[in-house]
């Protein structure tokens, strides 16, 4: 067991925007497996089974990180941040049912200040070419996307997204925790 405990970054409404630890695998297993096809490949940008792999490979990644939104104690949105420590790739996805409440959009956002947080110095992300509203965020986050084929694919210096970010958030009626936007406004540039 590790001493990790899952903190509360943000909320949205009802939805607690939390930071996931090792222990919380079992969400991300549950989560994928609660969505439809269509869904996961738009997440994956392919056809995707492994999800208790995919959990392991997430948690032990030494710079990896996760964000949930919970409503009471179900996951309904989960948000990954895979990363070298220097560089991360962001990918999200959100339970049908609680769509088009700003819930990715904050989530995109959030891996952003978190990567930020972490002294990770650059953010990626590939969104399928017709997923426009994944396209869209993508866009209000500051990532710069690209068109290469079927897929659009952007980056960013997270310093420099930062402001974007936050008022990404801000405009979707989301609030940072009072300890989270003081540990990113303490970042050291
Ligand atoms: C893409 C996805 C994550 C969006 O989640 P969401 O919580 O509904 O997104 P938000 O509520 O933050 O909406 C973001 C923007 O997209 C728009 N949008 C969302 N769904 C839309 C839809 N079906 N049609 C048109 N616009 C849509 C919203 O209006 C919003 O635009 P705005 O900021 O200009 O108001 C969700 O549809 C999903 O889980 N899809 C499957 C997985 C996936 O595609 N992941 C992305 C790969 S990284």
């Amino acid at each position: 067991m590790s001493s990790c405990r899952r903190e509360r970054l943000a909320a949205l409404g009802s939805y607690s925007i939390e930071l996931l630890c090792p222990e919380d695998a079992k969400y991300v297993v549950e989560f994928y497996s609660s969505l439809d096809a269509f869904s996961l490949y738009y997440r994956f940008l392919g056809i995707f089974k492994d999800f208790e792999g995919h959990a392991r490979r997430l948690f032990s990644g030494q710079c990896n990180y996760a964000i949930g939104a919970f409503l009471g104690n179900d996951i309904v949105a989960l948000g990954e941040g895979f990363s070298d420590c220097r560089s991360a790739e962001l990918a999200f996805a959100v339970k049908e049912e609680h769509r088009r409440r700003g819930l990715a959009t904050v989530i995109a956002a959030l891996l952003i200040l978190e990567a930020y947080r972490r002294g990770i110095k650059t953010m990626e992300a590939y969104m399928h070419g017709d997923n426009y509203a994944a396209i869209r965020i993508g866009e209000k986050v500051g990532l710069n996307l690209e068109c290469e084929g079927d897929v659009y694919h952007g980056k960013a210096e997270v310093a420099k997204v930062r402001d974007r970010c936050l008022n990404a958030i801000r405009e979707k009626g989301g609030s940072l925790e009072p300890w989270y936007l003081e540990a990113i406004a303490s970042v050291k540039p």
